[in-house]
């Protein structure tokens, strides 16, 4: 039986048992709250800050009076940067080459904190407020019983049966405060790396998403006519100063948000392919991911050499979507990570970014370890290229493609009979 199936059989034996549930203070988790005691639980509740924006505060003491026992809220605002977020950005992780993961990227680390507070407070179930057709579920379910396999994982929202205005009705009828934002056409989630937008008129994946859809970024048309410089200085990639500055990646991606966000860079509409089957629009807005994975990647295309540029390409795409498919905990991805570190080392240097009206390109790159030596590649005179060697570099280059079309043309007549005889 499934965890909640076991659960509303065995309601008598759970009663008093704790469960910890990952609390956003929105709808669904405040009704959350509320069902979970019903069922005989005691509910200690868990708001991890990653960089959203509200007073969590506020939502501690939210979550109090709706009935919660115990409320915790934990800064995990660095630790996302440094311990999760540094990886992605070396990994360059885009997900179908678009989404810069924010959403499923801190699912692990909120994961992780629920198994931290089930432990200390001995509960023996952990709950969120996902629902059954989405993504996040898979990564919370995954991520915390990868960590704690004897923990079970209650997820009222994919067994209750609500329909959204059942769940409003329901919270009324008990007190429960329902969130003014529940009026907002658009379901959000907001963190350090990103914010996701679905629902309302952007499931019409025909229309271009409304202005109003976007909070984060301003838009092209009404971005400053001045473009912005930004000087974004790695080691051994991680990016360790703004300009003249040396700032923590914290720092340094809120500061990114704000002046890429400002010049309209970020917005990124993507229709992806969730783990479960659906194909779902989503649309972004991730302006320091999107500038600080365009300047880690020039900055490696000039540090690294060919092979293993491309090859690295291919470890890219199966670390982006093992953190879309929840799969943070595994071996498989402390191994990817563990090739990921080593490609570092040299991937340090500037890079200048443009920002402007919308686009963030790289306009200058310097690096210590730079590949790229001028006098190799000029075509002025003075060049130490010795250009008379290339001939024979070519002979033995081509000498496969050779081979292959001298013995066709040779066998032609036994070729074209074959090929009258299939017909
Ligand atoms: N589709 C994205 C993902 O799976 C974002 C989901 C975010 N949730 C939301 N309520 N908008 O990572």
């Amino acid at each position: 039986m499934n965890a909640t199936g076991s659960i509303v059989a065995a309601r008598a034996e759970m009663t008093h048992s704790k469960v910890v549930l990952a609390y956003s203070g929105g709808l669904d988790t405040s009704v959350a709250v509320r069902w979970l005691q019903e069922k005989g639980l005691d509910v200690i509740t868990l708001t991890v800050d990653v960089g959203q924006p509200g007073d969590l505060e506020a939502t501690r003491r939210k979550a109090e009076k709706i009935g919660a026992k115990k409320c915790y809220v934990v800064d995990a605002k660095d630790e996302f940067a440094e311990d999760y977020i540094a990886r992605a950005l070396k990994a360059n992780a885009l997900y179908e080459g678009q989404y810069p993961l924010s959403t499923a990227l801190a699912r692990p680390l909120i994961g992780k904190h629920l198994v931290d507070v089930a432990r200390r407070e001995g509960a023996s179930f952990v709950a969120h407020g996902c629902t059954g057709k989405g993504n996040d579920q898979v990564r919370f379910d995954l991520c915390t019983t990868a960590l704690a396999p004897e923990l079970q994982v209650i997820a009222p929202a994919r067994v209750w049966g609500m329909s959204r205005e059942e769940e409003i009705e329901y919270a009324k009828e008990r007190g429960v405060p329902v969130p003014v934002a529940v009026d907002s056409p658009y379901s959000t989630d907001e963190n350090l790396w990103g914010r996701s937008v679905e629902c309302g008129i952007l499931e019409n994946a025909a229309i271009e998403p409304p202005e109003e859809a976007f909070e984060w970024t301003t838009s092209p048309a009404e971005a400053p006519d001045e473009p912005a410089y930004v000087n974004i200085r790695f080691e051994a990639g991680t990016p360790v100063a703004l300009g003249t500055r040396s700032e923590n990646l914290l720092t340094t991606i809120n500061t990114l948000n704000r002046i890429a966000g400002d010049h309209a860079v970020g917005r990124i509409d993507h229709v992806e392919s969730r783990v479960v089957g659906i194909k779902s629009r989503e649309v972004y807005e991730c302006p320091a991911a999107v500038v600080l994975i365009a300047g880690h990647q020039a900055l490696e295309a000039m540090v690294l050499p060919r092979d293993l540029l491309e090859f690295k390409r291919s470890v890219e795409a199966r670390y982006a979507n093992l953190i879309y498919e929840g799969l943070w905990f595994t071996p498989l991805r402390e191994a990817l990570d563990a090739f990921i570190e080593t490609t570092q080392e040299r991937v340090t240097g500037e890079v200048s970014v443009k920002l402007y009206k919308g686009s963030a390109r790289v306009v200058g790159r310097t690096s210590p370890y730079s590949l790229y030596d001028p006098a190799m590649a000029t075509y002025s005179a003075g060049d130490r290229f010795r250009q008379e060697m290339a001939e024979g570099f070519i002979y033995v280059w081509g000498l496969p493609a050779r081979t292959w079309a001298a013995v066709g043309e040779k066998s032609r007549p036994r070729l074209v009979k074959a090929a009258k005889r299939a017909k």
